[in-house]
């Protein structure tokens, strides 16, 4: 660094130095130039006024009287004028015209007139053969002979100007013709000294020297300020940041110095220290992993099973909803994850393998953000895979995701006792919308070789039919993430065979548990002509195989267990702060997650909690229920109902009861991120989940994923597919109430040993299966099935794929 500054230093020392030389050398050269032409001016000036008179008095050699008027007339000026005639000292004169000696003097006087003029050194006056005619008292000591200026004048009958060295030193002469009747008859030459030019040259280079000085002296020291204050400093500052990052003296993340200037290099260094830090956890993982000869899945053995799965082939995944919407509110624009389990669950799939993710464009300024073709990579803060999203009209929305997905389908698979409604305008929307999306796809998996696609969920029954109408050489997927009834029940759908023989042109079709495979299967068996192996769980439609297999969904956990339980927890001050928070004082609390939504029994859950506070009274004034709900799809008018009826039951629970500061139920009517619903989970000492059906649920296994001090109990719904796997939750049927009451008196005098075993042992099982688990093996199963591709087709339908 030393070096560099020395470095730094002499070459602002050597650049301003040459720079400002090379200024000064150009302003000496103009000034020096300049007085040149000055002095030849004055020169000049002073030959014009001369030669009038020394030509007059030359004629007075030949006309007296004439010479006489001017002589007289010139002692009236002298006299005007103050100066004395001045007597003759030059040297004996000779002439050889007529009355010369009178007119010799006469000139000798004119050019003595000029003695003491500024810097002139005199007047000689020589006639054409070169004699000496007249000429100043002292010039005759320098000018010895007659300058070569005057005879070229007199040759040439031309003024010559020039400097001379004359005595040593530097001197200017102005020649000049003296004529009569337009006969050169002499010359005369006008000296001026010029030395005082190069006295004053000099100074100015001294004192430019000066300035050049000061200007190195204070133009070094300014900048060498500004490199410390705005180059060095920051750099220092992150060099020891970076050091304390790389010998883990502090964790990443961690709060960024501030580098000023070089921001957008601090926001690179923040990022490959993120990637460095997440290495070196995953690496630690690794060995931590092999050491206890352990198999969890994460999000860096997802990465490397799909890279080896997929080889070159790409990954598209289809959703609805979207990862990230643009929001905009006025100037500011904002990036909102929405909330829902299904985009949690698919990020780290993209992540690990940067496909592309298709799915609706909802956010109001989506448009605003993407590409000439609707792409922009995302995550915003550190991009790894592409969003592609596809635009709705108003009236498709409507049909196909209000209408025939979530009041047809979504009621008609939950068997919730809403009624699903089935509108043909609906459906055709549907079907619409699903080509779109289908479009989207082969646009997506255009000239790629072996495309791998995950379609996602009830809004895309037709796709995989579709795509692979014109793909039969992708392997496609789908994951349905919602319940599938039995035969009975999906019968009541107008179009049922159209949407069963969608999903049957997919390779893979997946459900969270067996029960929802074998309800699928026996649906397939009873409306399409087709072959169900219930020994290898797959259907033979027209030639093409289906294979239908559980996957149960997760969460992002990757806890390993290897620490002790946290046993801290959440302390009581905490809990308070939190209850306080929401304007409540309590000493126990419940903890519910929703999307408002008819299925997830939140009625039949603040029921339950009235029936327990009946029950047990002396649990008044101490239990307080948190339930958190994010109002959905309440442009429906069966959900913009639920709403007023869950917050118009907690009224009335909480009128009944409420005494002080202290109420049963707190709503809290919006929806919450992660990072605010975690205090909740992890403060409270039950969870109820009381869908009335459901495919897995996630809030489920996000409680227990909270909860590394192993307090805490689960009370979950039958009706749920988690129950099939967290056995050692509290399992109640939430049509039950009073079962579910008790269940709630259970959890709260629960032995604190109990509630830690069954709490480490479903822990456990969620980081056995998390959701690295279910991405990997969805995968891994859809990558090894062998795909009946007709040789010949696959070309023809790329190409046809293209341009339909
Ligand atoms: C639940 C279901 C998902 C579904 C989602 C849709 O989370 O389990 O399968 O995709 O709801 O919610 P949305 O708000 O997008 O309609």
């Amino acid at each position: 660094m030393r070096l560099l500054s020395v470095r730094l230093i002499v070459s602002l020392i050597v650049g301003i130095t040459l720079v400002s030389c090379g200024f000064s050398y150009y302003e000496v050269l103009g000034e020096k130039r300049a007085m040149r032409n000055d002095l030849e001016h004055r020169a000049a000036m002073l030959g014009e006024s001369l030669e009038g008179n020394v030509e007059q008095s030359w004629v007075t050699n030949q006309n007296t009287s004439v010479a006489q008027t001017t002589a007289q007339g010139r002692k009236r000026e002298r006299s005007r004028a103050g100066t004395k005639p001045a007597t003759s000292k030059g040297p004996a004169l000779s002439l050889d015209q007529s009355g010369g000696e009178r007119s010799n003097q006469e000139l000798q006087q004119l050019v003595q007139r000029f003695a003491n003029r500024e810097h002139l050194l005199g007047v000689a006056i020589y006639d054409r053969q070169g004699a000496l005619v007249a000429i100043t008292p002292d010039l005759d000591k320098t000018l010895t002979s007659r300058p070569s200026q005057v005879s070229r004048a007199v040759a040439d009958g031309q003024e010559e100007s020039s400097f001379v060295r004359l005595g040593g030193s530097s001197a200017h002469i102005f020649a000049l013709p003296i004529r009569r009747q337009n006969e050169v008859v002499g010359g005369m030459a006008i000296v001026h000294d010029a030395s005082y030019i190069r006295e004053h040259i000099l100074l100015v280079w001294r004192q430019s020297f000066l300035r050049v000085l000061v200007q190195v002296f204070i133009i070094t020291l300014i900048t060498l300020l500004i490199v410390r204050w705005s180059i060095t400093g920051p750099i220092a500052r992150a060099a020891s940041w970076m050091r304390a990052l790389r010998t883990g003296k502090i964790a990443f993340p961690h709060e960024l110095p501030d580098l000023e200037m070089f921001r957008p290099l601090a926001r690179e260094v923040a990022t490959m220290a993120a990637s460095l830090s997440h290495a070196r956890s995953a690496a630690e993982n690794e060995a931590r992993l092999r050491d206890a000869a352990e198999s969890m899945w994460t999000a860096d053995r997802l990465s490397v099973q799909l890279r080896s799965r997929l080889q070159d082939g790409h990954l598209v995944v289809v959703s609805n909803r979207e990862p990230y919407m643009h929001q905009r509110d006025g100037k500011s624009l904002e990036v909102v994850v929405p909330p829902s389990g299904l985009v949690t669950a698919l990020e780290p799939v993209l992540n690990a393998c940067d496909g592309t993710w298709i799915a609706h464009g909802s956010g109001n300024a989506d448009t605003e953000v993407v590409d000439a073709r609707d792409r922009l990579r995302v995550p915003p803060d550190d991009p790894r895979y592409n969003l592609r999203r596809v635009w709705l009209t108003k009236e498709e929305e409507e049909g196909y995701y209000y209408g025939f997905a979530n009041e047809g389908l979504w009621p008609l698979c939950h068997i919730a006792h809403t009624r699903p409604l089935f509108r043909a305008t609906d459906w055709q929307h549907y079907q619409d919308v699903n080509r779109k999306f289908t479009q989207a796809v082969l646009e997506e998996i255009e000239n790629v070789e072996n495309p791998v696609v995950l379609v996602q969920d009830y809004h895309f029954a037709l796709l995989p039919r579709m795509i692979k109408e014109k793909r039969p050489d992708a392997r496609v997927a789908i994951f349905w993430h919602i319940p599938w009834p039995n035969p009975e029940a999906f019968g009541i759908c107008p179009w049922q065979r159209q949407l069963v023989d969608g999903l049957l042109g997919a390779d893979l079709i997946g459900f969270h548990i067996q029960s929802h495979c074998n309800n699928f299967l026996q649906t397939v068996d009873r409306i399409v002509e087709s072959r169900v192996d219930w020994e290898h769980f797959s259907v033979l439609r027209q030639d093409h195989n289906t294979i239908v297999r559980p996957f149960p969904i997760s969460v992002d956990f990757t806890d390993d267990g290897s620490k002790e339980s946290d046993n801290q927890g959440f302390s009581y001050l905490e809990r308070s702060a939190l209850l306080r928070s929401v304007g409540i004082e309590a000493t126990f609390i419940g903890v519910g997650v929703d999307r408002v939504d008819y299925t997830k029994g939140i009625l039949e859950r603040f029921l339950a909690i009235e029936r327990f506070l009946e029950r047990y009274p002396s649990y008044q004034g101490k239990f307080t229920f948190v339930q958190i709900g994010a109002p959905s799809r309440t442009h429906i008018k069966r959900y913009h109902d639920l709403l007023a009826e869950v917050e118009a039951e907690a009224d009335r629970i909480n009128w009944r009861f409420q005494s002080g500061k202290w109420r049963p139920i707190v709503f809290l009517k919006r929806q919450h991120s992660h990072k605010e619903i975690e205090p909740y989970y992890r403060a409270a000492d039950l969870c109820l989940v009381t869908s009335l059906h459901d495919g897995m649920n996630l809030v489920a296994k996000e409680f227990l994923a909270a909860r590394s001090d192993e307090r805490g109990v689960l009370i979950l719904s039958q009706f749920t597919g988690a129950a099939r796997e967290l056995r050692d939750a509290l399992l109640v049927n939430p049509y039950d109430i009073d079962q579910t009451a008790e269940a709630i008196h259970a959890a709260l005098e629960m032995e604190p040993e109990d509630k830690q075993l069954r709490m480490h042992r479903m822990r456990k099982v969620i980081r056995d299966y998390n959701i690295y688990r279910w991405a990997g093996n969805l995968i891994t199963e859809l990558c090894e099935l062998r795909l009946d591709v007709p040789a010949d087709t696959s070309e023809k339908s790329r190409a046809s794929a293209s341009a339909g």
